[in-house]
């Protein structure tokens, strides 16, 4: 089974000019979605992990069922004004504009073992914002990892700093 023919290009998505590389025949595909999810889970082996953080909404997807497998909690990451206890947030450039994302203050203990997990890294705007997120609060980085990788857009420049692991490149 090949998890590139779960994902399907919509042409034109979210605006003119944009392939949208889309997962929900993966996602509404068990055996598909199983596959993924050990795979991801074979990027992190044996390493320990205290918490998955994963970002809204995308994120959400796999982020908890990674969690469960590692025996791990998971930690949202979300858009503005969507958390509702005591919170710390980060502000992060756009090609046009800027971005929030927010995380509990609470949700990271200091030297916890931290995998960022999101569908896909495209600039690498999301992953890094939230990795500064996760190491304000104290968290320690082990992994980033994504079901896709958008090689031309050189996401993983930004994230130099970390270990970055991808099932699909395009
Ligand atoms: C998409 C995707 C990643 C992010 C990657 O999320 O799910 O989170 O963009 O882009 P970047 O590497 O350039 O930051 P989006 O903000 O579109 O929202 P969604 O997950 O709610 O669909
Ligand atoms: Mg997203």
């Amino acid at each position: 089974m090949n998890l590139k023919s779960f994902i399907r290009d919509i042409p034109d998505f979210p605006s003119k000019g944009i392939i949208f590389k889309d997962i929900t025949p993966l996602l509404k595909d068990p055996a598909a979605m199983k596959l993924a999810m050990d795979a991801l889970l074979d990027l992190v082996g044996n390493q320990k992990i205290d918490k998955v953080v994963g970002m809204e909404s995308r994120g959400f997807f796999f982020g908890p069922l990674l969690a469960l497998n590692l025996n791990a909690g998971f930690v949202p990451v979300r858009k503005p004004d969507k958390l509702p206890a005591e919170k710390i947030s980060v502000i992060y450039d756009l090609e046009y504009g800027t971005d929030t994302l927010e995380i509990h203050k609470d949700a990271i203990q200091k030297g916890d073992k931290v995998l960022i997990h999101d569908d896909v890294l495209a600039t690498g705007g999301t992953a890094k914002a939230t990795c500064e997120l996760v190491e304000r609060l104290g968290g320690e980085i082990v992994q980033c990892n994504f079901l896709m990788v958008l090689d031309f857009l050189n996401g993983e420049e930004k994230l130099r700093a970390y270990e970055i692991r991808t099932l699909i490149h395009y």
